[in-house]
């Protein structure tokens, strides 16, 4: 059978946090209704159970059935047929989370003041799960005190404010009061669904791409890392409620939502933000492409060309901050687990073993970065899995994302076995050698 042509395959994944959890969208009467449908599809595909929920002024803008049509789930907006009056209780029992967006400035002002003259303030008041508002409105209107107390009357309760964007309004106005787009609100959603997961009060520091050291002002010597390995990692313990600091080389990617980023330049710099990070970390995954050699100087002023055919740089030494890590992690026990990379082009396994002792990580992730789907610059990776118990998990062709998924599984299982008392044996009970 001949499948459908590429341009019509499902464009985007489904992503575990979203899977089959029941969200709510509240939708109200603002120009930004257009973009909440584009919201809707999005969480639709990355596998969420969307219910739409439309003031009367939403459905102005857009129809009912555009959200239907892209949620294929029946869309709530009058509380006064009898239909709809029961769901609205069942709707807000049930939802993993309710997302209003776009919220105007009257729809805040009602969930401030405890209103419920509609479906949609009803059936807020009646939520028990978090709430995220995204407001869209005039920058007048949401610079105005009525609506910044409302606001912060929400945050004081725990509801979690997206935005709003800084931009061209519908008035022709420029200034804070656009809706966050499509894809900026997916993360905060994707960022509240994930908390309560399985590495909650779990801090996670990851480290990405690939450091440069200066020659001059204008030149560095740094390499082939697109640090996307280390962002998909970043993302992975965020899904699993982790609080995550990412501590990144110069890259061009977003930061996950709710991550905290932390951007350095040299292998100097990352070690010191490491070895501060690390201080409090329960976990430190380290994929960063650490330079090992840098110029010995940096020229104040850009060099030069002269008449001589060659030029000779003199290089030192930069820290291993592994190494430094291991240190500090005799002493103070933390980070519980620590991740290696290892990047290799020839003689992978034996390789990156001699890392994962040397360094004294608790597990290793050995790539061959000579084929061209695996390693550097690409979305894919080859990688094998190395742990102390000689354990060697050989990981087919997967994306860095799926790589992830995998590793922090590992993690999991590490934290787990870290958290165990040591096996008591008969010369090592605590009851036991004691001075009395
Ligand atoms: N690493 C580090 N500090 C360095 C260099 C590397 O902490 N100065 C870390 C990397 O982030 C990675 C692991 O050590 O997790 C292995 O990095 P790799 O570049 O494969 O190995 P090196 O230690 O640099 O050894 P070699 O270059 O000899 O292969």
């Amino acid at each position: 059978m001949i499948g459908p042509p590429s341009s019509l395959r499902a464009t985007m994944e489904v992503i575990g946090v979203f899977k089959d959890r029941p969200i709510l969208l509240g939708v109200t009467g603002s120009i930004a209704a257009y973009k909440a449908a584009d919201l809707a599809s999005k969480l639709t595909q990355a596998g969420a159970r969307v219910t739409v929920v439309m003031t009367e002024a939403a459905t102005r803008f857009v129809t009912p059935l555009t959200f239907q049509a892209v949620t294929g789930q029946p869309v709530y907006t009058d509380l006064w047929t009898l239909e709809h009056h029961i769901p609205h209780v069942g709707l807000a029992q049930n939802a993993a989370l309710l997302a209003i967006a776009p919220a105007t400035a009257n729809m805040i002002a009602k969930l401030a003041h405890g209103l419920a003259d509609d479906l949609l303030s009803v059936t807020a008041l009646a939520a028990r799960c978090p709430i995220l508002v995204a407001p869209a409105m005039d920058a007048g209107m949401y610079e105005h005190p009525a609506t910044t107390a409302n606001l912060r009357a929400l945050a004081e309760r725990g509801v979690h404010i997206a935005g709003p964007a800084c931009g061209r309004m519908a008035s022709g106005l420029v200034g804070p009061g656009r809706m966050l787009e499509p894809t900026e609100l997916a993360g905060h959603i994707r960022y509240l669904l994930s908390r309560g997961g399985p590495l909650s009060g779990r801090r996670v520091v990851v480290t990405a791409g690939g450091t440069r050291e200066p020659l001059d002002p204008v030149r560095f010597l740094t390499n082939r890392s697109s640090g996307r390995q280390g962002f998909a990692l970043a993302q992975a313990a965020l899904d699993r409620g982790a609080d995550v600091t990412l501590i990144t080389a110069p890259v061009a990617l977003e930061t996950p939502w709710g991550a905290e980023r932390i951007e350095v330049q040299t292998a100097e710099e990352m070690c010191q933000a490491v070895l501060a990070a690390a201080e409090t970390a329960d976990v430190l995954l380290m994929a960063a492409a650490v330079a090992d050699y840098r110029p010995a100087e940096t020229a104040a002023h850009k060099i030069k060309k002269d008449a001589s055919a060659s030029l000779t740089l003199t290089l030192t030494r930069t820290p291993d901050i592994l190494a430094a890590v291991a240190e500090r992690r005799d002493r103070t026990g933390l980070p519980a687990v620590v991740v290696g990379f290892a990047a290799e082009t020839d003689d992978l396994l034996r390789y990156a073993h001699e890392k994962l002792l040397t360094k004294h990580l608790d597990l290793i992730a050995a790539n061959d970065v000579s084929i061209p789907d695996s390693g550097f610059e690409v979305t894919t990776n080859r990688v094998t899995l190395l742990d102390t118990q000689g354990g060697v998990e050989r990981l087919d062709l997967l994306s860095k994302t799926e790589v992830a998924e995998r590793i922090l599984e590992r993690v999991r299982g590490l934290l787990a076995e870290a958290a165990q008392p040591p096996v008591a044996t008969a010369n090592t009970r605590p009851d036991q050698g004691k001075q009395t």
